[in-house]
C-alpha cells in the first residue's frame, strides 16, 4: 500500500526533523533523480536548500537555460554555473574514453567544490541516488560515484564530500521516483525526460572534442530528438541520441567531391540499461530525418542508423 502521496507526506517530516535549520547543498543534472529529490527537499526546507547546476557545454543545445529556467519555475533555490569552457580545456586532445569521463568528473568536482563553499555553513550534501544506483556502484564502470572515488585516489577528499550525505530517494525504483515526481505536480517533459550520461555528448563524439564538434552534434541531436518529439515517438523510446563518428566519408556537391562528417542515430528500448534493444523507427521518419539533418546542419554528408543490440553492442559507442 505504498503511494507516491504517503512517501512524500513522510519523506518531507523525516527530512524537517533530520535537517531542521541546517543548509543542504545538492547538485542538479537535468535528470529526474536530482530534481524529484530537489523537490522533496525544497517542501521540506525551502531556501535552505542550495542547488547547483553546472553546465559542462556537453549537454543538448539549449539544455542548461531552458532546464535552468524550469528550475526557477519550480520555486528552486538554484544557481546555474556554465563552467564549459573549463570542461573543454580539460578534454582537449584527449582521445581515450576512460581518460574523457575521468576528465568530466574531476573538473565537476573541482567546480562543485568551489560552489559549495560560497554557501556558508552548510552541512548536508543531498544526492538523488536511487536503489538500483546502490547495486550498480559495485560494479560500477563510470557513474557519478565512481568518478568520485577515482579522485580521491588521485587527490584526497574535496571539502564537499567531507559533509552529511542525505538521500531521499534510496530506497525507490525509476518508476516510482516518477510517480513520486508526478504527485509534487512536477512538469511530465522533464519527469519523462529519457537517460543522459554525465559526461554527456563527450562520449557521443568518439575521439577527441572540440567546440566545433559539439557543436555540429548539438545541432544533430536536436533534430533527432525534436522528431522523435514531433512524431510522437519519444515517449515509446527509452534513450536516444546521435554520436559523431571519427571519420569523415565522401559526398558530392555539384561537380566536387566533399568530405564530410558521418552521423550515426541511436534508439533502445530497455528497462533498465543492462540490455536493450534498437527501435524499429518508422522508415519515413528515418528518411525526413536524415534529409533534415544533411540539409541543415553543415559538415555533416552522412547518416546512418544504429542496428545493434545489447549484448553485445552497449548503448553508448564508446
Ligand atoms: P552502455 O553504453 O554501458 O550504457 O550500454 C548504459 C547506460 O548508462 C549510460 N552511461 C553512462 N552514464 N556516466 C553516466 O552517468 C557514464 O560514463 C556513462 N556511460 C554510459 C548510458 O547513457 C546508458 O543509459
Amino acid at each position: 500500500d505504498w503511494t507516491p502521496q504517503s512517501f512524500v507526506e513522510e519523506t518531507v517530516a523525516n527530512l524537517k526533523n533530520t535537517l531542521g535549520s541546517d543548509r543542504v547543498v545538492l547538485g542538479l543534472s537535468g535528470g529526474v533523480d536530482s530534481s524529484v529529490a530537489a523537490m522533496l527537499l525544497h517542501k521540506a526546507i525551502g531556501k535552505n536548500l542550495y542547488c547547483i547546476f553546472v553546465n559542462n557545454g556537453l549537454l543538448r543545445k539549449n539544455e542548461f537555460q531552458e532546464v535552468l529556467d524550469q528550475y526557477k519555475n519550480m520555486g528552486l533555490n538554484v544557481k546555474g554555473v556554465d563552467a564549459s569552457a573549463r570542461f573543454l580545456d580539460a578534454l582537449a586532445g584527449l582521445n581515450d574514453p576512460e581518460e574523457k569521463r575521468k576528465a568530466i568528473g574531476r573538473v565537476f568536482i573541482e567546480v562543485f567544490d568551489d560552489e559549495a563553499h560560497e554557501i556558508s555553513d552548510v552541512k548536508w550534501l543531498a544526492q538523488g541516488t536511487i536503489y538500483p544506483d546502490i547495486i550498480e556502484s559495485v560494479s560500477a564502470t563510470g557513474g557519478p560515484s565512481a568518478t568520485i572515488k577515482s579522485h580521491h585516489n588521485v587527490g584526497g577528499l574535496p571539502d564537499f564530500m567531507k559533509l552529511k550525505i542525505v538521500e531521499p530517494l534510496k530506497a525507490l525504483f525509476k518508476d516510482e521516483v516518477r510517480r513520486v515526481g508526478a504527485s509534487m505536480d512536477m512538469h511530465a517533459d522533464l519527469l519523462g525526460r529519457h537517460p543522459f550520461p554525465g559526461p554527456g555528448l563527450a562520449i557521443r563524439i568518439l575521439g577527441d572534442i572540440t567546440a566545433e564538434k559539439v557543436r555540429i552534434l548539438q545541432e544533430v541531436d536536436a533534430i533527432f530528438i525534436g522528431n522523435l518529439k514531433k512524431w510522437n515517438l519519444y515517449n515509446s523510446v527509452w534513450q536516444a541520441g546521435a554520436i559523431l563518428l571519427p571519420v569523415n566519408s565522401v559526398g558530392v556537391m555539384g561537380d566536387e567531391r566533399t568530405y564530410e562528417k558521418c552521423v550515426a542515430l541511436r534508439a533502445v528500448e530497455s528497462t533498465d540499461g543492462m540490455t536493450a534493444d534498437w527501435v524499429n523507427l518508422p522508415y519515413e521518419f528515418l528518411q525526413k530525418t536524415s534529409n533534415e539533418i544533411i540539409n541543415k546542419v553543415k559538415g555533416v554528408n552522412r547518416v546512418v542508423y544504429d542496428i545493434s543490440s545489447k549484448p553485445p553492442a552497449t548503448i553508448e559507442w564508446e
